[in-house]
């Protein structure tokens, strides 16, 4: 089969209007996507594999309280301004760098907390008519490729929209969205079916989307028609299946690891390993869990 022509993938929509409550009273007065992993915050994650993948234009969907995340990706004059006078360049090249020059960022509001799908429609005008991706920021997506990259690889060689899976235990369906493929071990797979949070009963396998996705415009449409579904929201996971029998959709597991950071267990394991992977904290860190564990 020759590769579909596609074009390259440029804009990635972040939706980060959630209230973030699971992480309450932390969350009260910062929106849960600056919470940091060791000094970074979620959403930097986020942002940097959306870079490393090639894109250069972020779209944020905010909501209320949200003025911190627009800060972080603006330039900090005070604080650039003292960092320079102290001669500290390579702090000053580290603040920099959170905003690279060609990269733009843009922020559109969510004027009300109506589900994924609804969220995702606010940033519409601003994709046009071209493929997108979607990055959750809570999910934190680890990997010797960034996930991201594998997935505008897949999208390459499929011309299809693309949703990042993973296996997850039969007891966990009804965290996530779930998957009907057919080809059920092979990496990348075209979707038949999916449906948002099943009851372990119900679900029609245990291929579970993680928060990463590579989506066609035609889905703002779909997701626009679809009557609200799990919770009374309007889900992402709706719109996509409504693409389903029109577009080829695909489920790649991806290489990598997956840190839920919108639980407090994934977050701590997120702070563990992300400081174990780190030049100048991996001893601190190591020593400091061998003396607890191994007293
Ligand atoms: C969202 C999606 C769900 C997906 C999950 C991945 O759910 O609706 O389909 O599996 O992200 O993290 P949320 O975690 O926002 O409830």
């Amino acid at each position: 089969m020759s590769a579909p022509s596609t074009k390259p993938i440029r804009k990635a929509v972040f939706p980060v209007a959630g209230m973030g409550t699971r992480f309450l009273p932390a969350t009260k007065a910062i929106p849960k996507e600056m919470l940091p992993i060791v000094d970074r915050p979620l959403i930097q994650y986020a942002v940097e594999e959306a870079y490393a993948a090639g894109i250069r234009e972020m779209i944020f969907v905010t909501g209320r309280h949200k003025r911190a995340i627009e800060d972080h990706f603006d330039t900090a004059f005070e604080l650039e301004h003292e960092l320079e006078q102290a001669n500290k360049h390579k702090m000053l090249e580290m603040v920099r760098s959170v905003k690279p020059a060609d990269m733009q960022c843009i922020f559109v509001r969510q004027p009300q907390a109506l589900g994924l799908g609804h969220a995702i429609c606010c940033a519409e005008a601003l994709v046009g008519d071209e493929f997108f991706a979607v990055l959750l920021a809570d999910d934190l997506m680890v990997g010797a490729k960034p996930i991201l990259q594998q997935m505008v690889e897949v999208h390459e060689r499929t011309g299809g929209s693309v949703l990042a899976t993973q296996d997850v235990p039969k007891a966990h369906t009804f965290r996530y969205g779930i998957l009907d493929v057919k080809g059920n071990k092979e990496q990348t797979a075209q979707i038949y079916g999916m449906v948002e949070k099943p009851d372990p009963e119900e679900a029609p396998s245990t291929l579970a989307v993680a928060g990463r996705y590579i989506l066609s415009p035609s889905v703002f449409g779909k997701i626009r028609t679809q009557p609200r579904g799990a919770g009374g929201e309007i889900q992402l996971t709706d719109g996509i299946a409504a693409l389903l029998s029109e577009e080829g959709v695909y489920s790649h597991r991806y290489d990598g690891r997956r840190y839920d950071c919108g639980s407090k267990e994934g977050y701590i394991q997120a702070t563990i390993d992300m400081a174990l992977e780190r030049d100048d904290l991996k001893d601190a860190a190591k020593a400091h869990l061998d003396k607890i564990y191994n007293k």
